[in-house]
């Protein structure tokens, strides 16, 4: 087992979803959105910010890959694209787990584009900023954490971990 350290606890966690869903709902009012969830990694955010959501929502889900074990490929590629009919006209948030150098998301915003929504947001629960490779700044964050690899909460290393209730880092010594 690896060895690791909790960085963000499932108290911790929980409060600041339940903020987000309220800063989200202040935003959006009584407008449907589209909570556009990244796989695999945000579905737990998603399920939990969806339910503490108190607003007209949809859920969607598109899932791409640039990882393997803690490096990114640099490549991002579409593993289940998303269809026009749910996505045209309507309001989007992307829900992220994780910004790292910023393309995944930064990607997904302009391939979204294509199907005309009436507006793309995007909401990710931890942000690393000393990683950035591309200007991104997501519109709605969880928690700025330092530059570690984070698992748990449906962040994995090589598919493990996923299932943890909180954030924790790997210890490399
Ligand atoms: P980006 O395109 O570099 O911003 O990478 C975003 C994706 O990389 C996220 O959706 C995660 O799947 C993955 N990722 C980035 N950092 C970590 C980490 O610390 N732990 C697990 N996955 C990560
Ligand atoms: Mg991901």
């Amino acid at each position: 087992m690896d060895k690791m350290e909790i960085l963000i606890d499932e108290e911790k966690l929980q409060s600041r979803i339940k903020e987000i869903a309220r800063e989200i709902k202040k935003d959006y009012q009584d407008e449907e959105v589209v909570f556009c969830s990244v796989l695999k990694g945000a579905v737990f955010f998603t399920v939990d910010l969806m339910k503490n959501y108190t607003g007209p929502c949809l859920l969607d889900c598109v899932r791409v890959s640039s990882y393997e074990g803690e490096n990114s490929t640099g490549k991002i590629t579409l593993k289940l694209p998303l269809k026009k009919e749910n996505i045209e006209g309507k309001n989007i948030i992307i829900v992220e787990d994780i910004v790292d150098t910023g393309r995944t998301l930064k990607y997904l915003v302009e391939y979204l584009q294509e199907f005309n929504p009436k507006s793309v947001k995007t909401c990710a629960l931890l942000d690393k900023k000393a990683r950035r490779t591309v200007e991104f700044n997501a519109d709605y964050v969880g928690f700025p954490i330092d530059d570690l690899f984070v698992i748990g909460y449906g962040l994995d290393y090589d598919e493990k971990y996923r299932n943890f209730p909180y954030v924790a880092y790997i210890k490399n010594n």
